[in-house]
């Protein structure tokens, strides 16, 4: 590390500097903050009494000078700025050379450095701002700082700090917010003489399986995304999972290393999670954030915990598409995933399967005895099979059901009589690979679940949100363009700033899409019509929202209150948790999943659609394996 520096007052005055001292988790910010700064790859942390008694922080980073280490403790002395121009491109943690010399003034403070060029290390204790002689002590490498009884000599601060537990719980959040933000360094955090936080350096994906407990690790999925000036990686809970949860404790942003807290970000975050999210539910995350220094100013908050971006703008709208790319590209191989495993049957022994070979022979029998069959347009989700057989269907009991259908690729459906109590369906994908399911509805459960038997998995149907999701999409997919309109007897206007009217006018074709009738006149944006379902909206609010969106992140995700119509409609007109259901209700939701492209795994307020408990799983549970 370079020299100490003791700064001139034309540039201390330039540093938002503040107190640093509040509490004992101040002090290890400062400590772990300095040696990070030094390069350490490994730091252990000890803490006891809730760091009131004593804090100990020990790297193994660069170390410091014999003859540095007195100035360490001198205000404004920092090795990592010199001038006022490097203000502007602070690559470091620290840089207000004020910290040591704040908890020194406050502490029973004892500092021991051996620098990496010099066999020797030395030791300095400063017991209220009294520094003692540098001594020759004994320290492999790095530098071991130990603060005790802090704020012994300001009774009035320590009269503020809170009981042992509510310090301690501030340092262990923190320490665990340090893992996330160097996941590259191995951390040791012991309380009390006790381990209880370690990490191995190995990236990020084992420090989040250090922090989190796997229900919540297990539910997190990557977000990597990159686009010359922004870089952003991390993890994101997945949708309707452990890792969604009540509150925003466990959102981290991690901006250029440093761990900030900033609200509008995480209403971005939100707001891209959008459908995908229940209401008053929150994500876990952590967004690792790197942008070129001189785009963000850390210099603006005593505790460093906030920055100002040179373009928020863009740092918004980069978050949102950052985190709604991986959010659909997860939705979309969990969809792939589901089909997988409902479509692709594992050969088995059960001598009651088709095995692939036996469904060729079927095929065959099928396709010989294709003209013999009453072969028609058939599609199975309109129940117009066969006549007979939609009879058939009425009477019968789901469990004895006696059909066996098979669809070819042709589009021809054929019928074959079998002794199965389960109904087959079989498809020909594109690849013009043999897929087939063979599936049994055992039944409602609580008269709002249903649960199917399929590929050695239990599937729990939300009968509620399945439905809903249903009748949602084909409302969405029916208002494509055609949504009726109903003119305002008093259009809407309202001025706006240029930059917010030429976003909106970018977006105003999409907008119109939806039965809006916008237009934009001069500086003024006028609303002449609105979509007949949304007749008692509050137009104001609608137009607010807008326009906040365009400004937060230069787009309009979705025109959200056409989308929240749409989907209370769907919810109203939904079967309910707690209807009980004939046999055809029951197939009409069930086939949802097994003559569908695009399943859905959540309604549209965010609850799943279905949830599968595997066959290893249950046995698990009755100890039948371990
Ligand atoms: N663990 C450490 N390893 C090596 N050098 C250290 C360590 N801790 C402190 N130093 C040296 O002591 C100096 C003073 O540290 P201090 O934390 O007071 O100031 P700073 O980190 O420069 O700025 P800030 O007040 O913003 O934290 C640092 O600039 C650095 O040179
Ligand atoms: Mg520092």
């Amino acid at each position: 590390m370079a020299k100490i520096n003791i700064l001139d007052s034309s540039i201390f005055n330039l540093i938002s500097a503040g107190e640093v001292v509040e509490n004992p988790s101040s002090v290890v910010k400062e400590l772990l903050e300095n040696s990070i700064d030094s390069g350490a790859s490994e730091i252990s942390i000890a803490i006891e009494d809730g760091g009131i008694k004593s804090i100990s922080v020990v790297d193994n980073g660069c170390g410091i000078e014999c003859e540095e280490i007195e100035k360490t403790v001198l205000p404004h002395a920092t090795s990592k700025i010199s001038s006022a121009k490097d203000l502007l491109t602070i690559g470091t943690l620290g840089f207000r050379g004020e910290a040591l010399a704040s908890i020194a003034m406050v502490s029973e403070f004892c500092i021991k450095s051996k620098f990496i060029e010099n066999d020797k290390a030395y030791a300095m204790e400063v017991v209220g701002g009294k520094s003692s002689d540098i001594v020759a002590t004994n320290l492999l490498q790095g530098t071991s700082i130990t603060v005790k009884n802090l704020f012994f000599n300001t009774p009035v601060r320590y009269k503020f700090l809170k009981s042992a537990s509510g310090e301690l719980a501030l340092i262990t959040n923190l320490v665990k917010n340090f893992i996330f933000s160097n996941p590259d360094i191995s951390f040791k955090y012991s309380v009390d003489s006790k381990i209880i936080l370690q990490t191995n350096g190995d990236g990020l994906e084992n420090g989040i399986y250090s922090v989190f407990e796997p229900s919540i690790a297990n539910n997190l999925i990557p977000i990597e995304y990159d686009n010359h000036n922004y870089k952003i990686t991390g993890y994101i809970g997945k949708p309707a999972s452990n890792a969604i949860v009540n509150n925003r404790n466990k959102q981290i942003f991690v901006i250029n290393g440093r761990v900030i807290s900033d609200n509008e970000l995480s209403c971005v975050v939100q707001n891209a999670y959008g459908e995908y999210l229940m209401k008053r539910t929150f994500p876990i995350f952590i967004l690792d954030i790197l942008l070129p220094f001189d785009m963000v100013d850390v210099n603006v908050h005593p505790n460093k915990k906030e920055v100002r971006f040179a373009n928020k703008k863009a740092v918004n709208g980069v978050i949102y598409n950052a985190v709604k790319q991986s959010l659909n590209k997860n939705y979309v191989s969990m969809q792939n995933e589901l089909k997988e495993s409902l479509f692709t049957i594992k050969p088995s022994n059960e001598s009651d399967n088709l095995d692939e070979k036996q469904f060729v022979n079927n095929e065959n029998a099928a396709n010989q005895n294709q003209n013999n069959k009453i072969n028609t347009d058939i599609k199975q989700e309109e129940f117009k099979i066969n006549n007979q057989i939609v009879e058939n269907w009425g009477k019968n009991d789901i469990d004895t059901l006696p059909i066996t259908n098979i669809k070819f690729s042709n589009g021809i459906t054929n019928f074959a009589d079998s002794n199965l109590n389960d109904k087959i369906f079989v498809e020909k994908s594109i690849e013009k690979q043999i897929n087939k399911v063979i599936y049994k509805i055992i039944g409602q459960l609580f008269d709002t679940y249903i649960l199917i038997e399929c590929n050695d998995r239990l599937l729990i149907v939300d009968q509620h949100a399945t439905h809903e999701r249903i009748i949602f999409d084909k409302l969405i997919k029916e208002s494509e363009g055609n949504i009726d309109m109903q003119q305002l007897l008093f259009p809407y206007s309202v001025n706006l700033e240029n930059d917010e009217l030429a976003g909106i006018e970018k977006q105003l074709d999409n907008i119109n899409k939806l039965g809006f009738q916008m237009e934009i006149l001069g500086n003024k944006l006028t609303l002449n019509a609105i979509p007949y379902m949304l007749i008692d909206m509050d137009i104001s609010e609608f137009v607010r929202d807008v326009v906040a969106e365009i400004k937060e992140i230069n787009l309009i995700s979705s025109l959200p209150q056409v989308r929240i119509k749409l989907a209370k409609m769907s919810c109203k007109k939904a079967i309910k948790g707690g209807d009980k259901l004939n046999s055809d209700q029951l197939d009409y939701v069930v086939n949802y999943f097994f003559n569908n492209n695009n399943i859905a795994l959540q309604c549209p307020h965010g609850r799943p659609t279905v949830i599968f408990v595997s066959r290893t799983e249950i046995e698990k549970m009755f100890r039948r394996i371990v």
